[in-house]
């Protein structure tokens, strides 16, 4: 990765929910991004080259979001790069998809890891290989101080996955005899959920025209405002990214209340 913001953000030992660095005075940037980077393959296809030729031109729009955070003080990005459903795909794509995934990894965490961002990954590591396994947990502890952005990359990840192994969870801990059954509500449930400890995203964008969630952040997202554009993922630049932030700042956030009594608490 190249030329990222300079501050690098402090580093903390990190306990508990992570505050986002103020975004800006109004308070109407999204704390938290979580994308659906979609279009890849017809990105390629429209050039008469091989979908993974569209995987490797999609890497440069990651960098394009991470930049862009930083630079705006956006505290949380995450970034949908392979879902539960992405192992269906055929061999030689999710071949090509994991070797991406491990070249990335080996040539930019030193520099993520210099402009502040926190790394880490949500999703089934069971069913990565050994080699990508290392380089996420190597990933995870050299970065895990830092403030600047919180970067999670889902890998193998899916929503209803997310459900399932926080009810796992919940479930040894009552067999256990570690947690009243009656204590299960939605403050512990989502504790055991991905990315329990960060604000829940603000903000969804998808790319590639199709408008739907795909099974990505289904507990987190219950609140997130939704944005979709047609711009094919690789094309992304950073004139659409202020697009969806103009977007968002319009939105009038109610959260299940009436619009004065948002007004009263601020939001
Ligand atoms: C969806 O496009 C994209 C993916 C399944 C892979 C996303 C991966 C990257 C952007 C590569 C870089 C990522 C990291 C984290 C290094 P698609 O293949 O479904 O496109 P289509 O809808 O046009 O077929």
């Amino acid at each position: 990765m190249t030329s990222l913001a300079s501050d690098p953000g402090a580093s903390t030992s990190g306990q508990s929910r992570i505050e986002a660095p103020v975004a800006d005075a109004s308070g109407r940037l999204p704390r938290h991004i979580a994308i659906v980077m979609d279009g890849n393959g017809r990105w390629a296809q429209r050039r008469h080259r091989p979908r993974t030729f569209g995987h490797r031109a999609g890497a440069k729009a990651v960098r394009l979001c991470v930049r862009f955070c930083l630079e705006r003080g956006i505290g949380s990005l995450t970034l949908f790069a392979f879902s539960s459903e992405n192992w269906k795909r055929p061999k030689e794509e999710v071949g090509a998809l994991m070797t991406l995934f491990l070249r990335s990894l080996d040539r930019e965490v030193d520099e993520l890891h210099a402009n502040g961002v926190r790394l880490r990954f949500i999703g089934e590591r069971a069913d990565l290989s050994a080699a990508i396994r290392k380089r996420m947990d190597n990933a995870e502890r050299l970065t895990c101080g830092n403030r600047a952005l919180q970067l999670s990359i889902a890998i193998s990840y899916g929503g209803r996955w997310d459900i399932v192994q926080a009810c796992r969870a919940l479930a040894r801990e009552a067999a256990a005899g570690r947690l009243d059954p009656d204590a299960i509500d939605e403050a512990a449930f989502g504790a055991r959920m991905g990315l329990s400890d960060l604000p829940e995203p603000d903000l969804f964008i998808r790319t590639g025209g199709d408008q739907r969630i795909s099974n990505f952040l289904l507990w987190q997202m219950a609140y997130t405002e939704l944005w979709f554009t047609e711009t094919l993922w690789p094309d992304l630049d950073e004139a659409e990214l202020q697009r969806a932030m103009a977007e968002f700042a319009s939105r009038e956030r109610r959260f299940g209340q009436v619009a004065a009594q948002c007004q009263e608490a601020g939001r």
